[in-house]
């Protein structure tokens, strides 16, 4: 539904986004996750067609946005960050307006409008001005706006800032049921959002792509990936002594143990290796796990800018 190619944007001497290339598939809900001002608002504004990029190219389901921009752009729902609100008007004055200049008018923007006031929860609200309406309201409607056309492709940009965490979960679970039939991306740095909602995450860094993979490939590349926590009820040291495979170890809180097997190893060899030591000992094993990866962890040590320089 999407393929960004090489796509750069400076403004002045800034280089906000630097050579960046994705694709997005319809079923796919693709995160980009960043810290502030990595880039990512000015590539989406780029590839709604908001802002012309200073290089690079941009198909929208195989239309150039360059050279078919209409066309392109009726394809695209996108919800942009501190999304106006048009507060003289009632909710569902708002949302036919934004029906019309869809270009939906009679029976098919009534009907677009139930859908997007359903989808959206806001039936209470449907007569009531939206200056009188709470931030969580507004966004919601806001939302609504953007997928009033049911577009194949939507973009949203931070679409979970500043609610609260009902209306948050509400929305991740809006995004994760709509991007089964949809081609889904947005924007967070809420890496939590990441593992609830997306089927793949791309990180940007000072505008450019750091990873890109599923949440799962991510916490992979987590320095604590496939290390092992054991629970026992006396120290391991006697256990530990005569085993191999182990290539440091660290003591957490609560008498944990956190063990971490040298390169060749799986953990799963480890995790047998560690039984099987531990009843020789007559050591308790309480609780055994092998640790998945934190994605926080992942995002610092890609996105660290001032002391670090990682790039891949
Ligand atoms: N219109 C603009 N003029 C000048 N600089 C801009 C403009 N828009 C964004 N920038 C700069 O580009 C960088 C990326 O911004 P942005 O895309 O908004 O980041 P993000 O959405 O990831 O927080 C930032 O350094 C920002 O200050
Ligand atoms: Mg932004």
């Amino acid at each position: 539904m999407i393929q960004a190619r090489n796509l750069t944007k400076t403004f002045g001497p800034k280089v906000a986004v630097d050579g960046i290339s994705f694709t997005l598939e319809k079923g796919e809900v693709l995160g980009f996750l960043g810290p502030n001002g990595a880039g990512k608002s000015t590539t989406m504004r780029m590839v709604t067609g908001y802002l012309p990029p200073t290089s690079g190219e941009i198909l929208i389901s195989n239309l150039n946005l360059a050279t078919r921009p209409v066309a392109a752009r009726r394809l695209i729902g996108y919800l942009p960050e501190n999304a106006p609100s048009y507060s003289d008007m009632t909710v569902e004055g708002f949302l036919r307006f934004a029906a019309n200049m869809r270009g939906l008018s009679g029976e098919s923007a009534k009907r677009a409008l139930g859908r997007a006031v359903e989808l959206c929860f806001l039936q209470p609200v449907l007569h009531q001005g939206i200056e009188t309406l709470s931030k969580g309201y507004r966004h919601r409607i806001c939302f609504a706006q953007s997928i009033i056309h049911d577009p194949d492709i939507l973009i949203l940009d931070e679409p979970t800032d500043g609610l609260d965490p009902n209306q948050k979960h509400e929305v991740r679970s809006l995004i994760k049921s709509m991007g089964r039939t949809k081609a889904i991306l947005f924007s967070t740095h809420i890496l939590e959002e990441v593992e609830a909602a997306c089927t793949r995450a791309v990180v940007i860094d000072r505008g450019r792509i750091v990873a890109n993979g599923t949440p799962e490939d991510l916490k992979a590349r987590s320095p604590e990936a496939g290390a092992i926590t054991i629970s026992t009820s006396k120290p391991m040291d006697s256990a530990l002594a005569g085993l191999a495979g182990v290539r440091k170890t660290s003591q957490l809180e609560n008498g944990r143990l956190r063990i971490y097997p040298v390169e060749k190893l799986s953990s799963a060899e480890l995790v047998a290796g560690l039984l099987a030591a531990a009843q020789k000992a007559g050591v308790d094993v309480y609780d055994i796990r092998i640790e998945e990866g934190r994605l926080d962890d992942v995002f610092r040590s890609l996105t660290i800018s001032d002391t670090k320089e990682v790039r891949p």
